[in-house]
């Protein structure tokens, strides 16, 4: 397996491959949730490549990019034994050099929720992945539905700009008590970890409540107290939100998805659950 490192290396990488290619965009510090990426865009295309860039334009000025986990070594050893083929690995001048002034806005699905509360964030991640897909130029790129909203601000994105790429998600990895699998669970400590499991609970307990006919309003209240009395000191949102527009649901409707955001110490977690 190849590590390319700049431009030129990416031709010549991406030249040699003959057939299909997939791509798995990440930001690295891999785990099990990554590696399901890796599996499903094996299965879609000849040859993998994954991306791994900790992009500094989706971070706001108060947020983790400083200490985001940076672990080149053993996410290499990772990609390379569940077969992937290079992995791009860019530098930050090289995604963004001297001169660079292109961001891509995502209307519509980014307004609410990630939107609201990390203004700027998808405006990085769109601007990112559009330069990662032109690049690259896979056949299909892989996404975890573990960032719902992100999920559908990139098939927007990918939609609007007619880029060839096919768009494909995976479901949320999840460690045996439910915890979603995530980067930033690294940041916890071992009672806040404990404390951690009280969100997919909530989404859990949710979803049961919602489809046994609970007023959707009584079961958002119910969760988002059960989050703060496990020790969830900021919820940034609790919601239904109908699964292609992200838009609120106050009632059943359709395709719907349970998303939330909450802070627990100094970590932001995300979740979400199909109801
Ligand atoms: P990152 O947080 O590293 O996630 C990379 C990919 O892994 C995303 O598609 C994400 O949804 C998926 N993923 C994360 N945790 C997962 C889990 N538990 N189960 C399944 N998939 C999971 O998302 C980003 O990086 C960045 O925003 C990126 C798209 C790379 C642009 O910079």
């Amino acid at each position: 397996m190849q590590i390319v490192r700049n431009s030129e290396e990416l031709a010549r990488a991406r030249g040699a491959i003959e057939g299909s290619l997939a791509l798995v965009p990440t930001m690295g510090a891999l785990h099990a949730g990554h590696i399901a990426l890796v599996e499903e865009a094996k299965r879609r295309a000849d040859h993998v490549a994954a991306s791994i860039f900790v992009n500094p334009a989706q971070f706001g000025a108060n947020e983790d990019f400083g200490r985001y986990p940076r672990r080149e070594g053993e996410d290499a050893r990772m990609l390379e034994e569940a077969g992937c083929d290079f992995i791009w690995m860019p530098s930050v001048s090289d995604v963004y050099p001297a001169g660079f002034s292109t961001r891509i806005h995502v209307g519509g699905v980014s307004k609410r929720w990630e939107g609201e509360a990390r203004p700027g964030h998808f405006d990085g991640v769109a601007t990112v992945v559009a330069k990662l897909l032109v690049s690259v130029r896979p056949d299909v790129a892989v996404f975890g539905e573990k960032d719902f909203q992100q999920l559908a601000v990139i098939r927007r994105l990918v939609a609007d700009l007619n880029i060839p790429v096919e768009i494909v998600a995976v479901p949320t990895v999840r460690e045996d008590d439910g915890l979603a699998l995530s980067s930033r669970n690294a940041y916890l400590s071992e009672d806040q970890r404990a404390a951690a499991l009280a969100l997919p609970r909530a989404l859990d307990y949710a979803r049961g409540a919602i489809l046994d006919g609970t007023p959707v309003p009584m079961v958002l209240d119910t969760a988002r107290k059960s989050l703060i009395e496990a020790g969830f000191s900021r919820i940034d949102y609790f919601a239904l939100v109908d699964a292609a527009t992200l838009e609120p649901l106050d009632a059943p409707a359709g395709a719907m998805r349970l998303i939330a955001a909450a802070v627990i110490g100094t970590t932001r977690l995300i979740d979400n659950l199909a109801v």
